[in-house]
């Protein structure tokens, strides 16, 4: 079990920069946090409703301008450095993970004075690959760090979309917008309400003296995980395409009148009515947990996570059994409100929502019943909701 990180300390990591990038002015610090996302599954590339947290982990970026005219990225968490000149920067994806940052950077070049150049050494306390938002994090960071030393004042808003153009339009997939929103606006005891159609946002405090959020890692990684994002974003398509017809003013599958997805049932292919299953039912669960929160019941919110979990299982297909047995362990234990897989799916984690006093009996139970079936043990860690990104002090 792990009771979550300290504050960032970046003043460890100097001597590593000086390392890589040798010695020189020293780096800014900047901190990104991670999120998880309680409600709202799949729900962002279709116009909902998600109800995600920021968390107290989050991906730390030691950053300094130089006048090498050169970009070098390394990590301290990742294998392979990248190293090239600011004007020849890559214009395809190289399948190493300073894509993310590099696609940011990219769209910063303008920003850079001639001969200037940019190292950035990348490290944190983000599970890389577990659902929790490591690539918006990294995106964000970077989009903070490198305007932050060009002397610029950029807000949220325009890192949220440095993010989402380096995703979408460098790497690759087709992410929703619900992770850098989490990501860029996250606020300590407060779950982010994010209406995707129009981006309206709202702050919904949790109560966390007396509840907490659970993260249990399952160790599965997979690498078709992204592959199978983006056919889940393409059935989604193909449903709005049957559904809406002519009607160009429909824009999401949130616009469909569920009654319409009703009728067209017996003519739809099967995988689409089951697709449509969850995403109509989730977009009802989501808009009564936010009820729910609202008037204090947190249990009524727990019970409608464990039923969005038992959707992404059976309609959306996106669970594995090492998933399903967290969620179901975590369930049994008294004092767990409720529980799902977080993220696209097909491994990583899921999140636990519980009363503070049930913290304990929660990690025994599920790395018992984990380690029983499946042989490996699962990482646990609590949290409680995490600053949004920021610069930090290094002594
Ligand atoms: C991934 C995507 C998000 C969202 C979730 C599922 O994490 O990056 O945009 O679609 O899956 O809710």
């Amino acid at each position: 079990m792990n009771s979550g990180p300290a504050e960032p300390v970046a003043c460890d990591l100097d001597r590593e920069f000086a390392s890589r990038f040798g010695g020189g002015e020293r780096p800014r610090a900047f901190h990104a946090p991670g999120r998880v996302n309680l409600m709202g599954a799949h729900l962002d590339y279709n116009g909902g409703a998600v109800m995600p947290m920021a968390i107290d982990r989050g991906t730390l970026a030691l950053v300094r301008a130089t006048r090498s005219g050169r970009v070098r990225l390394a990590s301290v968490r990742e294998r392979g450095e990248f190293d090239a000149p600011l004007d020849a920067l890559p214009d395809a994806p190289t399948g190493r993970w300073y894509d993310y940052p590099i696609g940011v950077v990219r769209q910063l070049r303008d920003r850079f004075a001639g001969g200037s150049g940019i190292d950035v050494l990348f490290a944190g306390d983000l599970p890389i690959g577990a659902g929790l938002s490591s690539s918006a994090s990294i995106c964000v960071v970077t989009a903070l760090g490198v305007d932050r030393v060009l002397g610029g004042d950029s807000g949220p808003s325009e890192w949220i979309e440095r993010a989402l153009a380096s995703e979408r339009g460098f790497v690759g997939v087709q992410c929703g917008i619900m992770d850098p929103f989490a990501v860029g606006l996250g606020r300590p005891g407060h779950l982010l309400w994010l209406d995707c159609s129009d981006r309206s946002t709202e702050h919904v405090p949790l109560d966390a003296g007396r509840y907490a959020v659970g993260i249990v890692d399952s160790g599965v990684r997979r690498e078709l995980a992204a592959g199978e994002f983006n056919v889940r974003v393409a059935q989604c398509g193909e449903l709005l395409a049957i559904l809406r017809g002519r009607d160009e003013s429909v824009r999401w599958l949130r616009d469909v009148d569920p009654g319409a997805f009703e009728r067209s049932r017996s003519s739809l292919p099967e995988v689409l009515v089951r697709r449509g299953e969850h995403v109509f039912g989730e977009f009802v669960r989501t808009g009564e947990a936010r009820a729910a929160l609202a008037r204090g019941d947190v249990a009524r919110f727990g019970s409608l996570m464990t039923q969005s979990h038992a959707s992404l299982r059976d309609c959306y297909e996106v669970s594995i059994p090492e998933l399903d047995t967290i969620v179901d362990a975590a369930t049994d234990v008294p004092g767990v409100l409720g529980a799902r897989l977080t993220g696209a799916g097909f491994g990583g984690c899921c999140v636990v929502l519980l009363e503070r006093g049930a913290t304990e009996s929660l990690a025994e139970d599920v790395e018992r019943t984990f380690m029983q079936r499946h042989g490996h043990r699962p990482t646990i860690s609590f949290f409680a909701g995490g600053e949004g990104p920021r610069e930090v002090a290094t002594d």
